[in-house]
């Protein structure tokens, strides 16, 4: 019998990355999904088959981080040997919107879900490992090279809400003795990053004003530095972690730290374009409190779990403007047959900008 996991977040980014890596392993995954108007199934679409049919390995269960009596039934219902809590409102600039929602979800949301996690242990009296999806946005203004003892000092809702999930799971872990485990996870892109974070906002545009589909780019704060890495590499930590024979807390990154701008000239260069000629500033997407500087130092993971980061910073930005080429080119063959192709336009310009 292969194991069964659980994991909050299933049709983000990560989530459907940690799907494909954990069926490869043999696993029965059970996701956790929210009630939409419209389906937010896309990126794991294609790993979904009829529950009717047999062998089924993936299954969908309705539920919400704000909703404890929901997370206890679904974790009762698969009674699971692994579970990952990736489930977030994880925008940081959207956290200054919302930031009472934000911590609900994510400070809140965690603690609900390690209650119910508690109690379903004791009560089937088999042990559960626990996944708990931190943030290098929990360092924030402290300087780099960040690993597993430096001070948090959170410059967002966000990064609040996520030490505070910190301390949630360390504090569960040492009171009632679970394996939680705490991933530390810098920046990670891929092809699946949703389009406002600042990657792939920018391999998108790129993309489309290579084909004359648009002319402007509007970003924000350039100078900001990240520590860039492939989400598809950093989803084999999370169940990397949870294989060891203690629970205990790593930072993941890639050591190395670009500027936006840097990914800008590069994104820009790959395609033979100027992005001085294309790209606008615009103050609207600046933050009221800025991380200037993440960098991680990830030699513990190295030690520990033998984990190294496979994709390097160019190949991370070539690998996402390809995608984003044929998503361009899928458009203007559509508009060029009379199709509208809608680019989420409404959701890029609420609030105060993504
Ligand atoms: P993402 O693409 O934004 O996905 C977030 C997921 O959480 C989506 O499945 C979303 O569902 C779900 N979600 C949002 N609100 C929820 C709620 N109230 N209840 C249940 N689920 C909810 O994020 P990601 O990049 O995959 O990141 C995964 C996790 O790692 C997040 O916790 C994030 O904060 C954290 N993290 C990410 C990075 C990074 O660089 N990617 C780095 C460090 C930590 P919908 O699809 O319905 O919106
Ligand atoms: N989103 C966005 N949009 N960011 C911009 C823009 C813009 O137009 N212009 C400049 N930036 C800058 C931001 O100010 C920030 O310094 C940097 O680009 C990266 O922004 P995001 O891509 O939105 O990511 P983030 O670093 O704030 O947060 C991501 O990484 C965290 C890990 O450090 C998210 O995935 C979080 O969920 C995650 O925890």
């Amino acid at each position: 019998m292969g194991k069964r996991a659980l994991i909050t977040g299933v049709t983000g980014q990560d989530g459907s990355y940690l799907t494909e890596f954990l069926h490869a392993k043999g696993y029965e995954v059970h996701g956790i999904i929210r009630r939409a108007s419209l389906f937010n199934t896309e990126r794991i679409d294609h790993l979904y088959r009829d529950p009717h049919l047999a062998g089924v390995k993936l299954r969908l269960h309705y539920g919400d981080l704000t909703d404890g009596t929901a997370l206890r039934r679904v974790l009762e219902a698969v009674d699971p040997d692994e579970v990952y809590n990736l489930g977030a409102q994880s925008h940081v600039r959207v956290s200054f919107d919302i930031p009472e929602y934000t911590a609900d979800v994510v400070a809140v949301g965690t603690l609900r879900l390690l209650d119910a996690l508690r109690d379903h242990v004791t009560q089937s009296g088999r042990p559960v490992r626990y996944y708990q999806a931190g943030s290098s946005e929990m360092f924030g203004a402290a300087p780099p090279p960040q690993n597993e003892r430096t001070v948090f000092y959170p410059r967002s809702p966000y990064g609040a809400s996520k030490v505070a999930a910190h301390w949630f799971a360390v504090n569960y872990r040492e009171a009632y003795g679970l394996f939680v485990c705490n991933g530390i996870l810098f920046n990670h892109e891929s092809p699946r990053r949703g389009e406002t974070f600042v990657t792939r906002k920018i391999t998108r545009a790129v993309g489309r004003i290579s084909l004359g589909l648009q002319d402007k780019l509007y970003l924000g704060n350039l100078d900001a530095k990240r520590d860039w890495g492939f989400a598809g590499d950093y989803v084999e930590t999370m169940w990397l972690m949870l294989q060891e024979e203690h629970p205990d807390d790593y930072v993941i990154a890639t050591g190395e730290a670009h500027s936006v701008r840097e990914f800008v000239e590069r994104a820009f260069a790959e395609a033979g374009l100027d992005w001085r000629r294309h790209v606008e500033i615009d103050s609207s997407y600046f933050r009221p409190t800025e991380v200037d500087s993440l960098c991680g130092d990830a030699s513990k993971a190295q030690r520990v779990l033998g984990w190294q980061p496979r994709v390097g910073f160019a190949e991370l930005v070539r690998m996402m403007l390809k995608h984003d080429l044929d998503l361009a080119r899928r458009e203007r063959t559509l508009n060029g047959a009379g199709f509208e192709v809608p680019v989420g336009g409404a959701a890029l310009a609420a609030g105060s900008g993504t």
